[in-house]
């Protein structure tokens, strides 16, 4: 059984070996998941590839608790981050009022907040009162109405110094590792060296800290869209097609249940 990670183990890691996160929303696949991951993330993207909605916004506090005490109850050897959802950390007294209910109704060990230097008052104020943040900046996917559309970001200068910018004011703020999604590569590993804590990539190249990816996108089970920078390591999809199929002709035949499936 691997050691689960802390904090500090994360921390550490920082050139010294990459991250592995992924996601997961419930206990069946956490449990699968956890013994080849460092960090699992309870992202609220089970909005679109759980619930089946077009975007994360509509998840609610109550949804990723349910989820969250699902994953921890599946690995409970492994360190879990909870996503704080849309509208749920806009000022410091809600964010530490939500957190709070993340802590006391699920054993997470962190919660993740998307937003950069925007942010860290928030993020510090959390920190401060003993809850371990993850940050998340880049492309921002709680900001897709907002902005009209999913933007990968690091395309100018003036993008590349802000995200810098936002990464400092995540770390100084006290959060112990950041998700770093939908930037240029060469801008994510700058803004990577500008920092001591972990950052992690999702569409963000290969030389960040660590790799984080929606877990249904990398078992190809997800079929309504595959982003670029998603690499799946089977195709999920298929396989549970062809176990049905397989299933009902056996129903329909009679072949199943046999003598062995009998009492
Ligand atoms: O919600 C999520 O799954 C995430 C990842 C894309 C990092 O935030």
């Amino acid at each position: 059984m691997n050691k689960k990670m802390t904090i500090t183990s994360i921390k550490k890691a920082k050139g010294e070996k990459p991250l592995v996160m992924v996601t997961s929303y419930d206990a069946l696949f956490a449990k699968l998941l956890a013994p080849y991951s460092d960090m699992i993330l309870v992202g609220d993207s089970l909005n679109m590839s759980f619930a089946g909605k077009r975007d994360t916004l509509s998840t609610t506090l109550e949804q990723m608790i349910y989820h969250t005490s699902a994953v921890c109850q599946g690995a409970q050897n492994s360190f879990i981050i909870c996503d704080m959802p849309f509208g749920t950390y806009t000022n410091k007294e809600d964010a530490l009022k939500n957190a709070i209910k993340v802590f006391q109704e699920t054993s997470a060990d962190s919660i993740k907040i998307e937003g950069g230097e925007d942010k860290a008052d928030i993020i510090s104020y959390l920190c401060s009162n003993g809850v371990a943040v993850c940050g998340h900046i880049g492309l921002l996917p709680q900001a897709v109405r907002g902005e009209g559309g999913y933007k990968v970001k690091g395309k100018t200068e003036e993008e590349k110094l802000q995200l810098i910018k936002d990464a400092r004011a995540v770390e100084n703020a006290g959060a112990f590792c950041m998700v770093i999604e939908g930037v240029k590569a060469e801008v994510a590993a700058e803004v990577a060296s500008c920092v001591s804590v972990p950052v992690i990539g999702i569409g963000a190249g290969k030389d960040v800290d660590g790799q984080v990816l929606v877990f249904s996108d990398m078992l190809g089970l997800f079929e309504e869209f595959t982003p670029k920078f998603v690499k799946k390591y089977m195709d999920g999809a298929s396989l549970v097609k062809e176990a049905m199929l397989n299933y009902s002709n056996d129903v329909k035949t009679k072949e199943f249940p046999k003598e062995e499936h009998t009492y």
